[in-house]
């Protein structure tokens, strides 16, 4: 059964059923809940479980893309995958166990349908946890009478049988359904050999049936929910291996266009299944409007697309490439998934740029990691590619495991914090010693860079990111990313800017909040990916005129008005992307 019959399949019973289906929503959350990206088929329906009516009534069903990223480092495996769809049923308050068990069933075993073996089918239920729900023995009952023999019903924990998307929200006991993939078929199992085979995937999960009746809160239960709730899934991958008998998720006709580009790229079966899954998550994320960058979900898509690349032999993945590897998607996924073709031209446009600016990183990373590897390379080198090169921690150590070679990562992180405490004393440092005016000086030059890198992503762009600054008594340099040569208009603007905003005198405060706070709020600066630390940010300007927000140490002046007339004095090129500029406050 092609899966595309099975897409089909699924969504025609569950229609005949009565129920409606539903679009997939975005990779991108739009409720305002903190994770990254849609994680489960449920996740975009959450207020229909608290009580919200949905437009399309109290049944629905739909295929959801989600892209889950915590087991990224088992792709490779035969069943880890970072984007998958969800075929998800859903029931708002209307049937409960008994019909959701049923129709599972007779979906999943009738001949007319999936046509799985019952004989083949293992099923678990919740066992009951005294701070969450009792046992499911209602479950258990309803698993007898559509003949699921008793020994194959196993009562297991919340760990198991518990389904919540969070510590907020919707929750309760599930039913799932396990299916034996064996050749020769295993037959009836013990409790613990039942957990044992599942272990070793000889028995897989396949269908999930979560009977959401409760409500969390802070990660406790609190209590029920309004009406009763049925939230089924199943793993559209997971069910199309089974369903082909398939050795791996890559070896479905899911993979096959994309399992075939990749081996032109290398003969490696894991590197192969991780740039096939790689490409194919990115290709969906960019048609959901996500880009490349250094944070959240644009630099879960950066990594993937450079990982991909790193899995190739050469290390490059060619235009004409990237082209077919597009395509292949596309093709593959366009008649559930229209907007892919729409998108099209604009993914493989994203990738080609994203992959050009990735080749002159890799490139010279490569290089020092060729010149360093003789010797060794440790955690003070790996951070020495990172600083100097731009070459990631993560390319690092797979360069260094196909070599053979161990690198301390808990000596690269004491590097990375040696060196930020020593950029933090010499900042100190800096505006310590020295005469009084002199250190009143300095500090003028510290607001004004701020200031300066301000207007300039006002007025060159937002991609223009600090890269280096300088300060003494006598002037400012700050090194900035910007392709081009600025234009003497452009100085001009740059300088009007910051002028605008001294004899504006506007007041300089701080404060302290979260990681996650300072990027909500926009402000610029290093942020390092610890979330739940909190750093200090400087605001230039109150209320709705705030014209620069920065994560910084200080100090800097209360004021902007007695800063002295801002003017630059020289514009040149740093490095490739990289220019300094040199100001004075007159
Ligand atoms: N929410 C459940 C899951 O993700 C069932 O859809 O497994």
């Amino acid at each position: 059964m092609k899966s595309e019959e099975i897409r089909q399949k699924f969504l025609k019973y569950f229609e005949a059923n009565g129920h409606t289906i539903i679009p997939s929503a975005s990779l991108v959350p739009q409720d305002n809940s903190s994770s990254l990206f849609t994680i489960a088929g449920m996740q975009p329906l959450t207020q229909y479980f608290l009580g919200s009516k949905h437009p399309a009534g109290v049944r629905l069903v739909n295929s959801q893309k989600c892209v889950r990223t915590n087991d990224i480092d088992e792709v490779g495996d035969k069943t880890h995958l970072t984007f998958f769809e969800m075929f998800g049923i859903w029931s708002l308050g209307d049937y409960f166990k008994e019909q959701s068990i049923k129709q599972s069933f007779d979906f999943i075993t009738s001949k007319d349908h999936l046509g799985l073996d019952p004989s083949r089918l293992y099923a678990t239920v919740f066992a009951g946890d005294p701070e969450l729900a009792p046992r499911d023995n209602e479950s258990f009952e309803i698993w007898k009478s559509v003949g699921m023999p008793e020994g194959r019903i196993y009562f297991l924990g919340a760990k198991d049988n518990w389904w919540s998307a969070g510590d907020n929200g919707p929750c309760g006991p599930d039913t799932e359904i396990f299916y034996d993939i064996t050749e020769e078929g295993i037959g009836d199992l013990s409790h613990e050999e039942f957990v044992k085979a599942t272990d070793n995937q000889k028995i897989v999960e396949i269908w999930n049936n979560v009977f959401m009746e409760y409500l969390k809160k802070d990660g406790k239960v609190v209590g029920k929910l309004e009406k009763q709730n049925v939230d089924t899934g199943a793993g559209f991958e997971r069910l199309t291996t089974v369903l082909q008998k398939a050795d791996s998720i890559f070896d479905t006709d899911l993979f096959s266009g994309l399992m075939a580009e990749a081996s032109k790229f290398t003969s490696n079966t894991r590197s192969q299944r991780i740039i096939s899954d790689h490409f194919r998550s990115a290709v969906f994320m960019i048609s959901d409007g996500i880009v490349p960058s250094n944070t959240d979900r644009g630099y879960i898509l950066r990594r993937l697309l450079r990982r991909a690349v790193t899995k190739t032999d050469k290390k490059k993945i060619e235009v004409a490439e990237i082209d077919s590897m597009v395509e292949v998607v596309v093709n593959k996924y366009e008649y559930a998934y229209p907007n892919l073709k729409t998108e099209e031209e604009n993914i493989k446009k994203v990738i080609k740029e994203e992959l050009e600016k990735f080749e002159l990183t890799i490139e010279k990373g490569f290089k020092e990691f060729e010149k360093m590897k003789s010797k060794g390379v440790d955690g003070k080198e790996a951070f020495v590619l990172f600083s100097t090169y731009g070459f990631p921690l993560e390319l690092t150590l797979e360069l260094a495991k196909d070599e053979g070679i161990e690198v301390d990562v808990n000596a690269f992180y004491e590097e990375e914090k040696k060196h930020q405490e020593a950029s933090r004393t010499a900042s100190a440092g800096m505006f310590k010693g020295g005469l009084q005016d002199h250190s009143e000086m300095s500090v003028k030059y510290h607001t004004a860079t701020h200031l300066l890198l301000a207007a300039l992503r006002e007025i060159l762009g937002a991609h223009v990111e600090q890269r280096g600054s300088n300060i003494n008594d006598e002037r400012l340099r700050l090194d900035f990313s910007h392709g081009e040569k600025m234009t003497d208009e452009e100085k001009q603007r740059v300088e009007d800017w910051v002028n605008g905003a001294v004899m504006k005198d506007l007041g300089v405060s701080w404060s302290e909040v979260s990681v996650k706070e300072a990027k909500e709020n926009g402000a610029v600066g290093i942020f390092e990916d610890k979330y739940g630390d909190t750093v200090k940010v400087y605001s230039v300007g109150e209320g709705d005129n705030v014209v620069s927000m920065e994560i910084c140490g200080g100090p800097h002046v209360e004021r902007t008005g007695d800063m002295g007339k801002f003017k630059i004095l020289k514009e040149e090129a740093v490095s490739q992307g990289v220019r300094r500029i040199k100001a004075v406050l007159e």
